[in-house]
């Protein structure tokens, strides 16, 4: 007999709720959303009837946030996505980005590169839903119920051969959609990367969607990665490669503002910006400043991880 033994990070299923109530909730989010952009104005009435969505408990369950989670309307209007813009509002333009038909490159140091199309990928990856609090660098937060699968499913399928230490992704780049291209400041393609026992930590998921639908095109459509221990910039959007790779890759944020964070961009409260403090985090939608946590929360998984290195600023920044 098998027994399934709940690990600490998911919620057990009596804390899952009926479709209706999440019907009930975008109903309420519809009425406030426009009052609560950006600046996590929210009736708590609205808040109280935030609730866990329906979906698939038989994957690797659902983590419990603490928070509840944050409308859908603030996620899907409060974006950064520098490709359409510099500001937040970018919503409706990225409207414009073509999700279909959608190829993935796999390559570097893998058994065979491939290209695959991202609806053949779906059909070989295990999807199910994984709550996550997300930390922007910019001090703000959100709680996501992000539909996806877990990347070492796709470090799996890629089959990479020992040389490969990190995975460097690429965002599309599309000038003719994308008026971000044309700042010249930046190095585009957005690129980022993690270390290879970073990206098969069970916490590191790739996003197909959120609230239990495809994903919105200014979250990231149709496929992104998603790492909650680290600042938000490390979870690249609408991803058009995954290499395999011997040396630390450089990110688009380190060759853009070293002062600021590098590569490892843990998640610290102790180290702030050149700029502005990381101790606090406006948790949008909810109307209330909290306290940072190291690694937002997600040490119990992730601390170990870098347990041999030695820990000063260069892993957090
Ligand atoms: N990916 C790309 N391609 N371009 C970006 O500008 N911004 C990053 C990250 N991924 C960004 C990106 C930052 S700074 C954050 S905080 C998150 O996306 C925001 O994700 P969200 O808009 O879905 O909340």
């Amino acid at each position: 007999m098998t027994v399934h033994r709940r690990r600490e990070w998911e919620l057990p299923e009596k804390a899952v709720t009926s479709c209706h109530l999440l019907v009930h909730r975008r109903k309420a989010m519809t009425v406030f959303g426009a009052s609560m952009l950006g600046f996590g104005v929210i009736n708590e009435a609205v808040a109280d009837k935030v609730t866990y969505p329906p979906g698939d408990l038989s994957g690797t369950g659902r983590f419990d946030p603490g928070r509840p989670i944050t409308p859908e309307q603030i996620v899907t209007t409060y974006n950064n996505f520098y490709e359409f813009g510099l500001h937040k509002n970018i919503w409706r333009r990225a409207q414009k980005l073509p999700t279909e038909p959608w190829t993935i490159r796999i390559e570097g140091e893998v058994e065979r590169p491939i290209t695959i199309s991202f609806d053949d990928l779906m059909k070989k990856m295990p999807v199910q839903t994984r709550i996550y609090r997300h930390r922007c660098v910019e001090a703000w937060s959100i709680v996501v119920p992000w539909r996806g699968f877990p990347m070492r499913d796709l470090v799996k399928f890629a089959r990479p051969l020992s040389a490969a230490k990190y995975i460097r992704v690429t965002s599309m780049s599309d000038p003719k959609v994308m008026p971000g291209l044309s700042i010249p400041y930046f190095p585009w393609p957005y690129r980022e990367g993690l270390w290879m026992p970073e990206a098969v930590n069970e916490l590191a998921f790739i996003g197909t969607g959120m609230y239990d639908e495809a994903m919105p095109k200014q979250d990231g459509a149709p496929i992104r990665i998603v790492i909650p221990w680290k600042y938000g910039f490390k979870s690249a959007k609408s991803l058009v490669k995954f290499e395999f790779i011997r040396h630390q890759p450089e990110t688009f944020w380190e060759q853009t503002s070293p002062n600021f964070y590098g590569f490892w961009a843990n998640v610290n409260p102790k180290y702030p910006t050149p700029r502005w403090s990381q101790a606090y985090e406006r948790a949008l939608g909810e109307g209330r400043v909290i306290p940072t946590q190291i690694w937002n929360g997600y040490g119990r998984w992730v601390a170990s991880l870098y347990s041999g290195m030695k820990h000063d600023r260069h892993l957090f920044m």
